[in-house]
Order: C-alpha cells, then sequence, then structure tokens
C-alpha cells in the first residue's frame, strides 16, 4: 500500500509505536481479510446455519472463540445478499470487533448497559450469549441509528429496551452486572476497510475523542454494581483512546481491576505501557491490541474491567 494516501501525521505515530513492525502494519491495509459471520442463535443453530450455507456454496470454518463466529473461507462473492441474512440468521461482523462481547462473559438473568449500541451487532452478541434472557438496556443518541437498531431488533429476534438518548443523561439507581462502552472514537480501523476512513483524521480529531471516552469510562464504571464487569473498546489504535483511557480510569478509581483476556483462536498484542512523554500504570498491559498484520484483522483494541 503506497505511504503517500496515508496523512503524515498517522504514518509518523504508528511508525514511533510499531517500530520494525511499521512495514507490515501499512502493508496490510492493502488487503482485504477474509469475511466473518456471526450466527443468530435466537433462531438457528450454527449446525443448521453451516449445513445451510454449505448447500450454497459457502466454507465455513470455526472462530475458535465462540461457537457463534466463523470465518468465509470461500463461497459467493456477496454474503449479505443470501436469503439466511434477510432471514436473520446471521450478521456480517469483523471478527476483531466480535471479542468485546466475548470478553465481557454476560449472562442469563444479568442487567446489561450496551452504552453506544447502534446499529447493533455487538447487542445481538449478546442476546444470544444471554439467550434472550437478561434485562439489556440499549442507548443511542442519533435519532437515524436508533432506528436502524431498532430495525435490527426485530430482524434478529433481540430482546431489548432501546432508549434513545445521551450516555452522558442516563440515571440508573439499581448498578448494572455488566457495562459495555464500545465507545465513538476517531474510527481509525475502518481504514482497513476503505482508506478514505482516514480522510478526517488528525491528532487533534483523537485528543478530542480522547477526552470524551476519559468521561464516559468513568462514568460507566460508576454504573456498574460491586463486582460487575466493563469492558471498553475502541476501532483505534492510538494510544491516547486505548491505554491513556483506561489509565485515567485506573488513576480514578482505585476499585477498578484490569483483567487480561486470553482468548482461543485470536493474535492478540498486549497494551503499551509508553507513548511519547506518557508513562502508564503498569496494569494497562493486561489491554488487548489487534493489529492487522498480526491476526488480519481490522484494527482494534479493547480492555475488561472489573470492580472489586
Ligand atoms: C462505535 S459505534 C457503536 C457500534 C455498536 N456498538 C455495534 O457494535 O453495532 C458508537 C455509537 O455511539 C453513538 N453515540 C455517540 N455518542 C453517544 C452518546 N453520548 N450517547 C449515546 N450514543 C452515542 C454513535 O451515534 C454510534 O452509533
Amino acid at each position: 500500500m503506497a505511504k503517500e494516501r496515508f496523512p503524515k501525521e498517522y504514518l509518523d505515530k504508528y511508525a514511533s509505536i510499531l517500530g520494525s513492525d511499521f512495514e507490515r502494519f501499512i502493508a496490510a491495509f492493502g488487503t482485504k481479510p477474509k469475511k466473518t459471520i456471526w450466527c443468530n442463535s435466537l433462531i438457528t443453530t450454527p449446525a443448521e446455519l453451516c449445513e445451510e450455507l454449505s448447500q450454497r456454496g459457502f466454507a465455513l470454518s470455526g472462530l475458535g472463540f465462540s461457537d457463534n463466529a466463523f470465518i468465509i473461507d470461500s463461497g459467493p462473492e456477496r454474503p449479505g445478499q443470501d436469503g439466511a441474512f434477510g432471514q436473520g440468521k446471521f450478521n456480517l461482523q469483523e471478527k476483531a470487533s466480535m471479542l468485546p462481547v466475548v470478553a465481557l462473559g454476560a449472562m442469563p438473568g444479568e442487567r446489561i448497559l450496551d452504552a453506544f449500541a447502534a446499529p447493533g451487532n455487538k447487542t445481538l452478541q449478546l442476546c444470544c450469549l444471554c439467550k434472550n434472557n437478561a434485562d439489556i438496556t440499549c442507548l443511542e443518541r442519533d435519532p437515524g441509528r436508533i432506528h436502524t437498531l431498532q430495525f435490527n431488533a426485530k430482524k434478529y429476534g433481540m430482546k431489548i429496551d432501546a432508549k434513545k438518548l445521551d450516555f452522558q443523561k442516563f440515571k440508573d439507581n439499581e448498578g448494572f452486572d455488566r457495562v459495555l462502552l464500545d465507545a465513538p472514537c476517531s474510527s481509525e480501523g475502518m481504514a482497513r476497510k476503505r482508506l478514505d476512513a482516514l480522510s478526517e483524521w488528525s491528532e487533534k480529531k483523537v485528543a478530542n475523542m480522547s477526552k470524551r471516552q476519559k468521561k464516559a469510562i468513568v462514568r460507566g464504571f460508576d454504573l456498574l454494581k460491586d463486582n460487575g464487569t466493563l469492558v471498553y473498546s475502541t476501532c483505534s489504535l492510538s494510544p491516547e483512546e486505548d491505554e491513556e483511557v483506561i489509565d485515567h480510569l485506573l488513576s480514578q478509581r482505585p476499585d477498578a481491576k484490569v483483567e487480561k483476556t486470553k482468548l482461543p483462536g485470536v493474535n492478540a498484542s498486549k497494551g503499551i505501557l509508553r507513548y511519547k512523554e506518557k508513562e502508564f500504570d503498569s496494569r494497562v498491559e493486561g489491554c488487548t491490541r489487534l493489529y492487522p498484520h498480526v491476526w488480519d484483522c481490522q484494527p482494534f483494541f479493547f480492555a475488561k474491567v472489573a470492580k472489586a
């Protein structure tokens, strides 16, 4: 991939973070990862879905970290045009973006907050893993996107309470067992899909997002019950939006503990401890970075934090 197509600030940033891996990182943007799907186990089973799709020429392999997750090894060009997709039997979802919900470990019967929910890819995963038997509150402030979330809730058969509301205005007195913060971010990870996702990227935008993310994570953590669990994720690999946000939470809330996540079949990298003049709390090493040149995925970050 020609470097001239990336913003110079972006190249400088990742050359300094990745050192000798930088060339491989940039080269990964010139290739597309295989498509991956999430089986909607609310209305079919993984075995039935594989059988149905194989009859139409798809070859699928399990992704190891969840019975619902598959990679399409070969088959028709546009799986989104398959009838089973229209019927809501599967969702097309990038494999790295499936990991936050798998790491969250939500269970049936729990009270769960999906604070930045639309269009609902991770909400569907939550509903499947809780067998549609959990009290799931979903927030989304954008009117068009809440509509898409409601459309998807119907399509996939998800039982959720979707509210059109700004997370910063959300009030709750009971506390949640699990909080998912799939935070709005600079979206630089989308660049592996379309490089023009970086056309509006700048260090200024990253710094602005970081301020909002720090506010959100403290608020999300305060909404947890004691012994509750939060997962924070972004599709950005900028340390300001990732480790710096977790470092901020650890400095503000002494009862926050980073939990390391090891998921089968995932080629993950640790959180970084230093960036420019900043040195982070050593516990941020327990965060997870997902690099396109390491796991052939969308660039992604997540951290699991317990309230203990
Ligand atoms: C990264 S996307 C979420 C993707 C979603 N979790 C999924 O997996 O399909 C972030 C979403 O948060 C919404 N959002 C941004 N700021 C918000 C706020 N303060 N309160 C509620 N929603 C917000 C955006 O409109 C966007 O839909």
